[in-house]
């Protein structure tokens, strides 16, 4: 079987960077291109060491590929993939372009009128675990958002049960390799090290897409509050989502084996989703393509409690693409995200 050809749009990005080093050995791909704006004509080894043995040099605009990861910023974007996909190319999109069903969701959220609102019909939503068949077919996927990923995935059983009832809360705690490889002032590390703040609390760019995709398995309307917080340190994020249980589930001991049950069956044959019996840190997922996911019951208020933690640059981003690649291209889909996590 001949190599697929992979180009890298944006390698100068972390989810870039990221792409370019899960790929390293992945047996059934040839690199073809990686761009990068600021970079371009440099070796990517000069740029970033840890990525030396690729022997690649970074280019100025994208060359011929079968299959092209962009992880460039929301707007440009959706200006880069369109030509690209008019061409024909399979794109998998690692920005928020094409992840919102709604065109007018995008000047409220993300400040511009989608160039290309058409494509939107056309993008398949990459949670591997739940759009599968139609990424194995789909010509552009829109790569899930950190935050989302382990929101709902953390979420889906319960919401396909039923037993998702009243407001649903998603606490979110992130490292700071989330905000992106641009200098910010809330990133240098006086500001962060040794601190732990939340924002967004009047709604993140991720509620729109978190309670899309949470309403599309409840087929229903949800009331959801999310709230994101950062913490020092460099990647992963931990979830813990509350929702009042609906009383499907028996009282006491007996409930929570019910909730355990309901997890482990709809992650059943995943390879990538773990319903596990101790509570999960980001640590146990770092540098792993691995979503872990803790669900219980809080038996005095009878509320479910669900935590799930994962790293956003893997499974949140650059790992969960890749995933994604594999369905698309009809490789195993663990190939290339095989991993264990990095430890201490
Ligand atoms: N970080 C995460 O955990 C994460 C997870 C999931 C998805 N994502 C998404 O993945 C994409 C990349 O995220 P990231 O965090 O890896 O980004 P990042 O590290 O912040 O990437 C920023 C880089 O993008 C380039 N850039 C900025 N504006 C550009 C433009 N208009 N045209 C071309 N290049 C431009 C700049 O490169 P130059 O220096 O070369 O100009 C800059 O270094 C984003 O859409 C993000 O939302 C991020």
């Amino acid at each position: 079987m001949s190599k697929a050809k992979i180009g890298i749009i944006n390698v100068t990005s972390y989810m870039g960077a990221e792409v370019a080093r899960l790929l390293y050995r992945h047996p059934g791909i040839e690199l073809s291109f990686i761009t990068g704006r600021s970079e371009a004509g440099k070796k990517l080894g000069q740029v970033f060491p840890h990525l030396s043995q690729l022997h690649m040099v970074i280019d100025s605009a994208p060359g011929e590929a079968d299959l092209v990861f962009s992880a460039l910023p929301h707007k440009a974007g959706a200006e880069t993939i369109a030509p690209l996909v008019d061409k024909g190319v399979r794109v998998i999109d690692l920005s928020a372009d094409f992840r919102l069903r709604d065109s007018s969701a995008y000047p409220l959220w993300y400040g511009f009128e989608h160039p290309v609102p058409g494509l939107l019909e056309e993008a398949v939503y990459g949670l591997t675990e739940m759009y599968r068949s139609k990424i194995q077919r789909a010509q552009l996927v829109a790569n899930p958002g950190c935050y989302p990923t382990s929101a709902i995935l953390a979420l889906a059983p319960a919401s396909k049960a039923g037993l998702l009832h009243g407001d649903v809360i998603v606490d979110s705690k992130s490292g700071l390799s989330g905000a992106g490889r641009a200098l910010s002032l809330k990133a240098h590390y006086a500001e962060a090290n040794e601190s732990v703040v939340a924002y967004a609390l009047e709604g993140h760019r991720h509620l729109p897409e978190i309670v899309q995709e949470v309403e599309a398995i409840k087929e229903g309307a949800v009331a959801l509050t999310f709230v994101p917080h950062l913490v020092p340190m460099t990647r992963g994020i931990l979830s813990t989502c509350y929702a009042p249980s609906a009383g499907k589930l028996s009282a006491g001991e007996r409930g929570i084996a019910e909730l355990r049950q309901i997890y482990r069956d709809f992650y059943q044959g995943e390879q990538f989703v773990q319903v596990v019996d101790e509570l999960p840190q980001t640590k146990h997922t770092l540098g792993t393509n691995i979503c872990l996911v803790y669900p219980t019951i809080d038996l005095r208020t009878n509320r479910l409690t669900i935590v799930s933690c994962l790293d956003n640059l893997v499974k949140g981003g650059s790992g969960q693409a890749v995933q994604n690649m594999n369905v698309m291209l009809g490789y195993s889909e663990s190939t290339g995200l095989e991993q264990l996590a990095v430890y201490p």
